[in-house]
Parts: C-alpha cells; structure tokens; sequence
C-alpha cells in the first residue's frame, strides 16, 4: 500500500518529469497577503505570479502547501473530528502554470496522473465544468472520453474559484470519484450532492480573472493554471479508505493519542482522538512557522486550537497534557518532507507542554460550571452568553470549546448574549481608561480596536510585510484619503509601536497610489499607530499597502536592545543584587539604562561591566524567546520590572551562557529578561559595546549610557581622531602623548611660578624682593605699607611673606591695583602678634576701599575693596590701627 509520503512523491515527481519546477511549500503565515490568516490552498505564494506582478524564473511549478483552515474565510474547525474529511491543517498539492500551458494541458495532466501513475479506475471518475464553459467541457470529452452524464455543469461558485474577497480567480473543473452505490449519495448539482457517494478529489481552476475590494473583476493579461487536490483525501482514496482518519499517516497519530492517553482509539473516545490527531498537527506546523499562542490574531487561533485538543484529551481521562508527547510520532510520520517540524520540535513541545499546563488549571473548574449551567436549563435551551462568556472571560474556554463542548450534548450558545457580555466588558475597560487622564481624542483608538480590531504585529519575525490600511486619522477624527500628514492604521503591521523604552519603528508604507514616510509608531488599545507624512500621491481607506520599516535603523535599535539586557547583569555582576531598572531607552544612536545604586561608579567598575558585556557580545550564543507565565518566568529568576503590571503571558528573553550555575534552573543563562522588545539573533550581532559612563539621575538612581555597533565604533575612532590630531599638536608619537602632557604641565607650573615672582618683582619697584619698599616706625611697630599695580589678588600672601621676611620684626601691608578694584593683604611677624592682628589691619584697610570684612589668620589675612584709588586712605586707617595697640 503506498503511503501518505509515497503518495505526495508520485504527484511532485509526475509534474517534476513534466517540467516543473518542485518548490517548497511557503510558511503558514503568508507574507505576501494581508487578506489571508494562513495559507489555506496551494496557489497562496503564487498569487502575484498570476497577477503579473511578480516573475520568477520558472513559469510551471509544482507544491505539496501546508495549509490551515481554521479561522477566517475558509473556516473548518467545528467539524474536526466529527466528519470524515474536515482537517484544520492538509496538504495540498497542486500543479501551477503562469501564462505557460491552459486548460487542455491541464485537464490531460490530471487525468494521465490519475488514471495511469495513481491507477484509478476511469469509470470512477467525474467532472464538473462552469457552466458556460464549453471549451472544458469539450476538453474533457476528447481527452478523457468522459461522455456527456459525467461531465456536469454547475452554474452555482462552487466552480468559480476565488482564494479571498480579493486575488486572481477563475473558473474551475473539478474532479469526483464515486465510492459506489453501496454509499448514499448523488453527483455534484443533484439533490442528494452531500451525500459520502461522490468525493471530489482535485480541483483545475483556470485562472483568468482578478478580484477587487470593490467587487469589480477584470480579465488577466495571461491565462494561467491553479490546481490543487487534498493529499489526506486521495491518500484515502489510493489506500482503499472511505475516512481521511484511517489514512496511514492519521491513523499512526491516532494511535499515539491512544497510546498517551491508554484509550482504545476505536472505542467510545475516537472521536477525541480525532481531533487530537488533527489539532496535533495544526498547532505543531503553526508553531514551527513562528506562531505563539496569544489573545488575538493568528496566536488567538493557535490558542483555541490547542484548547480544544487539551479538552479532548481531557475527556479521554488524561490527567498530565498530552500534545506535546505527540509530536516524535508526528515527527517521524511528516518530519522528513517538513524539516521544519524535526528543527522547531523542542520549541513545538515546550510551547504545547505551558500551554496545556495552563490551560488545565482552570479547564476542570470550567467544565464543572458548564455542566451546572447546562443541569439547570430547560431543555432544547441554549447556553445563556453570559455564561459562555464567564467561561470564556475567567476559565479561558474560547466560545468555539464551548460550543463544541455543548455539541456532544446536541445544545449551542445564545452567540448573541456572549457578544453583547464582550461588548460590555471592553465598554468597562474603556470607561476606565479614559478616565485615567490620557487625550480625550485618544478614546477613537478604543473604537477602532473595537471596530476594525487591534493590529497584529509580525515585527519579531519580518521587517517588512503586506497589510490593509484600515483606518486614516487626523486630528482625531476618521478621513478617508490623506496626502499630507496623519495617523495609518493597518490589519498587521511590522512596525514595532514604543513601549517597554524601545523606540517606535519609522520606515516607509506604499499603497497602489501613495508613498509616506513614517516617522514613529505608538500604540493604544492594542491599535498601532503610524505617524504617516505622505509624500508622494494619495493614501486610501481600504487599500492593500506595503510596510517596510527602516532596516538600518531598527538594527541598531535592536542592539541597543540586547546589549541592555547584557549590561543590567553585568551591572548586578559588578555592584550586586541591589541593581533593579528604573527606566531605559533603546533608540538608534544610544542605550540608557537607569538602575538603583546609590553612588556613582568608580572607572574601574565602569571598565569591568564594558569588559563582561563585550565577552557576552563575543561569545556570540543565540537569543532566545519563550512565552509563559508571570510566575513562571519570575521562577527562573526572570529579571523583571518591579510594580509592572504584566499580562497573563509575557515573553521572555535569554541570552548568553556563563559557567557555573545560571538562571533557567536547568541551562546556565546569563541574562532572562521578561520583554516585549525586538532583539538580535545571537549577541555577537551587537558587534561592540562601548560605555560612556554614569551619571546621576535622581535620588539613589543612576544613569549609564553606552554605545553599541557602528556607533560604538564611531565614538572611538572619533576619540582616536582627536588623540592623532593632539599627538601631531605635540609633535609626539601617539604613545608618547602622555608623557609628553606631563611634561609639559610641569613645565608650565615652574613657568607660573617664575613670572609670579617677576611680577612681584615688577609690582615691588623692581630688582631684589621689595627693593622698593621702605619701613617707617608706627607705635614702636615696623611697618612696611605699599600700594602696588599689576598683580593679582593670588600674588599678595608670597609678597607680604617676603616683606616680613625682610623687616624681621614688624607688620606688612599691601594695596593691589587690580584693575580698579582692590586686593589687599597684611601681615604680622611671629613676635608680635599678640599685640597686633593681621585681621585687624586688613579689615581696617577693607574699610577704606569700600569693602567689607576680610579674613585670615593673625600673621596673615587678605581681604578685598570696590575702590583701589582709595589706598592712601587704607595705609592710614592702619596706622591708626597700630597706633591704637
Ligand atoms: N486554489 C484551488 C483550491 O484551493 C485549487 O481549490
């Protein structure tokens, strides 16, 4: 029997032989379109080679496409587990021309495949055509020589196909097989057409038209061909099952689930293991393309998926989680096509394992208030939505668990009450939001995350992406157009919105008919705000729009970032556990990283915490980033935030090992941070990491700012600039700098001396100390009193040192002209001072010079006057002084 895997390699090698190319299947999030959740059919990543606007290399390609319908336009999550042929993720595999071969080729493909490499029998099969199109119809007649009754036209859309409300379209033929009259059923287009009888199993679209927002369509400059065919339901088909589930590869899951949970997968509980099989492989293939569980968007549906799987194994009797313990079957039944499976498997099995974990806390207390609910209504009642929403609101149960939950028991859920209980509560939360003091206009980011809904951000994973503007504000107010300055709010953005001290992203949004330039980014209300300058055209509600942020500039931000992380351990390192944030800044040219220390750093401090994050930087380990509890996180001894209010889930953020023990309990991290933040790769992408020191920033807070990368770089060779340009000044070797400035400061200070000296000299009448200056006897005192220029108020206490030096025994006063200004000084020799005071004499003189006060000690005191012209008037009130003592 061919399996799963042989079955995919026929179809990939049968177009391959024909001149395919064989390409991988794209990731589950599509990066190319913004209408879409996920992939949910083959042609997802081809969608503007049929367009026109995108030309690869080959014009025939052949995929096996991951896909997940489960949310959004193609939605088949209710039936999982309960039908024969719902899945929320398959494979589809398909055949792709753009602009080369049509619909005979296609049609002749198709049937060769089938009824010659698969051997199914011709007079299985039948076709449907559009109803106009007689051009198929007719192919089919000559090259399949299917007669009239098995080639049927269907006037209705299920043969006119479109991914989306907008895209390449077309008309399609699709191919059934028919189980036989022992199954009920009638052909495509008659009454009984749902019946099991009549399976399709391949889709042809011929692709030849393009869809619009508006609803108008216009014909493609090339014709092109989109196939896509099931891989679970031929692979059924091929292997003699009527049931997708009993496909060898769905059955080995099946029995994995019964083997974890010792349930027997064909009795009472095989619906469950059904669904654990298909959701087992949704949420792994969801989570190795780089989806976490979250509250909205693509994460919200990741979410529900897996707890619609943990109530299932719950009702199965699993007491632990049970996922995650699936993943080596699924592994080795899918790992070797989808090698992203095997490389993100530890992720995938941590990520169901917490998530499961959780989950169970509350799903027991959940479905007890479910049962007690449901034991008092009447029968054939509904759920009240009050009461789906308390389930939701506080047990975490999505309204689809609930309702699936109900379906067993034939009940369903008044939908409109939960969503008038859902409405309240965000009317609560905004009632308070506005009312803790923010803008009043602030409150239209409330409606429109009501309205359109909160953006979803791709920024951790993609730089640049497509999205739909949703919204234009200006000036607090709804516009339709802009073509100058205003607020664009789109579906899903790459563009990270300040928070947490990094910066807001600025780059560039381009719609069909306008370019602007957005300068920064914030959010509210989950809402992300572009703040837009439209520079070229005009930017419409409603257009599709391509987002591309400053790559350059978010590097750098992005290693500001992650040398924080670094530097707030380094700075524990090096200070102690004392050390918490108080604030930071990540932007592009700079880091800040405020922290509680009550002194300021010393220089050998500030060299160890530069010298331990650049060996962090160098060891060059990748960063890694979790989701989980506050708790869990705080548990691994997470560095947080103290008095932040965080949400259910943060993200965490590690880098770096160091020996000895770390944190995580089990590895030996260095930095764990919870962080909602953007961060490099591995930390040797921070490239260098340069401190400019600290500095004080409030009482018992410090401020450290440091430099990474191309900046960091930049600081030095500007610093080694300047040392070259100061070693060419001295006429010195760089190295010689040093001791040259040495020198050269001591020569200046022996210099300073030696004039000061020649400037007493100068001021004292020239040659020898004092030449000039002659004692007269006050009182029986010796005194020498001269008014002298061109000193400073620096140069008197020498001066007057030398005149006492020179007179022995007496007293010294000296007037200095500085520049209409007085200084003046007095001195007393030794033997006298007990008689006189230097003070005195000083403040005395002061007096004179229209100055106050003066002090010192009583053989020496200074002092200073408004008016030097008045120094005879000093010198006299001095004697006085001594004639006074
Ligand atoms: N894109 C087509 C489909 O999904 C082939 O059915």
């Amino acid at each position: 029997m061919a399996s799963l895997n042989d079955i995919r390699s026929t179809f990939l090698g049968y177009f391959e032989r024909n001149g395919h190319k064989v390409v991988d299947s794209s990731p589950l999030v599509p990066r190319n379109d913004p209408t879409l959740m996920f992939a949910n059919s083959g042609m997802v990543q081809f969608k503007n080679c049929f367009t026109g606007v995108e030309k690869r290399d080959y014009v025939r390609a052949t995929t096996a496409q991951k896909c997940v319908r489960a949310g959004g336009k193609h939605n088949d999550l209710d039936n999982v587990g309960y039908t024969a042929r719902h899945h929320t993720f398959f494979e589809m595999m398909g055949n792709f021309s753009f602009g080369d071969y049509f619909k005979e080729q296609a049609i002749t493909h198709a049937w060769t495949l089938l009824t010659q490499d698969y051997g199914i029998p011709k007079d299985k099969l039948l076709v449907t055509v559009y109803h106009t199109d007689d051009e198929a119809a007719n192919i089919w007649k000559k090259v399949a020589g299917l007669s009239d009754d098995r080639i049927i036209r269907i006037p209705t859309n299920d043969n006119f196909w479109q991914m989306g409300p907008t895209g390449p379209c077309g008309p399609c033929s699709e191919i059934f097989y028919d189980h036989g009259d022992h199954i009920w059923g009638g052909p495509p287009g008659s009454p009984e057409e749902d019946g099991d009888r009549f399976i399709e199993i391949w889709n042809i679209v011929f692709m030849q038209n393009e869809q619009f927002e508006d609803g108008s369509m216009r014909a493609l400059d090339m014709q092109s061909i989109d196939t896509g065919m099931g891989l679970e339901r031929i692979g059924a088909l091929l292997q003699g099952k009527h049931d997708n589930y009993d496909t060898d590869l769905m059955r080995a899951l099946i029995e994995a689930s019964a083997h974890a949970t010792s349930a027997d997968p064909d009795g009472p509980g095989k619906v469950h293991h059904r669904v654990i099989a298909d959701h087992l492989r949704s949420t792994s293939f969801l989570i190795a393309d780089g989806v976490m569980p979250s509250n909205d968007g693509r994460g919200y549906v990741l979410r529900r998926i897996l707890r619609r799987a943990a109530r299932h194994a719950h009702m199965l009797g699993a007491k632990d989680p049970v996922m995650f313990k699936l993943v080596p079957a699924l592994v080795r039944e899918m790992g070797a096509a989808y090698p992203e499976l095997g490389q993100a498997q530890a992720l995938i099995e941590e990520t169901l394992k917490l998530e499961e974990t959780r989950f169970k806390v509350t799903l027991e207390r959940g479905l007890k208030l479910l049962d007690d609910e449901v034991s008092g209504l009447a029968a054939g009642a509904a759920l009240p939505g009050a009461a789906a929403f308390k389930l939701y609101d506080t047990y975490g149960f999505p309204l689809d668990l609930t309702q699936d939950a109900l379906r067993e028991k034939q009940m369903t859920v008044d939908t409109d009450g939960f969503d008038a209980a859902m409405a309240e509560q965000k009317a609560k939360a905004r009632a308070a939001w506005s009312g803790s003091g923010e803008a009043a206009d602030s409150t239209i980011w409330f409606d429109l995350a009501d309205r359109v809904g909160v953006t979803e951000f791709l920024g951790y994973d993609t730089e640049e992406a497509e999205g739909q503007v949703v919204a234009l504000v200006s000036g607090g107010a709804e516009i339709e157009q802009c073509s100058d300055s205003c607020q664009i709010i789109t579906n899903q953005t790459p563009f990270y919105a300040e928070s947490g001290g990094q910066v807001g992203d600025s780059g560039i949004i381009r719609t069909p008919t306008g370019t602007a330039q957005i300068t920064d980014t914030k959010k509210v209300a989950g809402v992300f705000i572009h703040f837009a300058t439209v520079t070229d055209g005009v930017i419409s509600k409603g257009q599709p729009a391509k987002l591309e942020l400053d790559h350059a500039r978010r590097g750098a931000i992005r290693a500001n970032h992650s040398a924080t992380h670094l530097l707030h351990e380094a700075l524990r390192h090096a200070l102690g556990d004392h050390v918490a944030q108080k604030g930071s800044l990540n932007a592009s040219d700079r880091l800040r990283f405020d922290f509680s220390h009550s002194k300021a750093m010393s220089a050998a401090e500030v060299a160890q915490v530069e010298a331990e994050v650049n060996a962090y930087i160098r060891q060059n380990t990748a960063v890694d980033t979790r989701i989980m509890t506050p708790d869990e996180a705080r548990g691994l001894g997470a560095q947080a935030l103290f008095g932040e209010k965080y949400g259910d889930e943060v993200r965490v953020v590690s880098m770096g090992e160091q020996t000895g023990s770390g944190k995580g309990g089990t590895g030996n991290v260095y930095s764990l941070e919870l962080c909602g933040g953007t961060h490099v790769k591995r930390t040797g992408d921070i490239g260098a990491f340069v401190a400019l020191g600290d500095s004080a920033s409030s009482a018992g807070v410090r401020r450290f700012e440091a430099l990474t990368g191309q900046a960091a770089l930049d600081h030095l060779n500007a610093q080694n600039a300047r040392l070259v340009d100061v070693a060419a000044t001295l006429k010195a070797a760089p190295a010689d700098v040093l001791d040259r400035v040495k020198a050269l400061t001591d020569e200046r200070k022996a210099l300073a001396n030696e004039v000061a000296q020649l400037r007493r000299e100068v001021a004292m009448g020239g040659g020898a100390s004092g030449g000039g200056a002659e004692a007269i006897e006050v009182n029986g005192i010796k005194l020498i009193a001269q008014s002298i220029t061109g000193v400073t108020g620096k140069d008197l206490p020498p001066l007057v040192d030398e005149l006492k030096a020179k007179i022995g025994s007496g007293a010294v006063l000296v007037v200095a002209d500085t520049g209409g200004k007085a200084a003046v000084a007095a001195g007393v020799t030794a033997d006298l001072t007990q008689r006189l005071s230097a003070v005195e004499m000083v403040r005395a003189a002061a007096g004179a010079l229209g100055g106050k006060g003066g002090g010192g000690r009583p053989d020496m005191a200074q002092a200073g006057g408004a008016d030097a012209s008045k120094a005879e008037e000093a010198i006299a009130a001095v004697k006085t002084v001594i004639e006074g003592v």
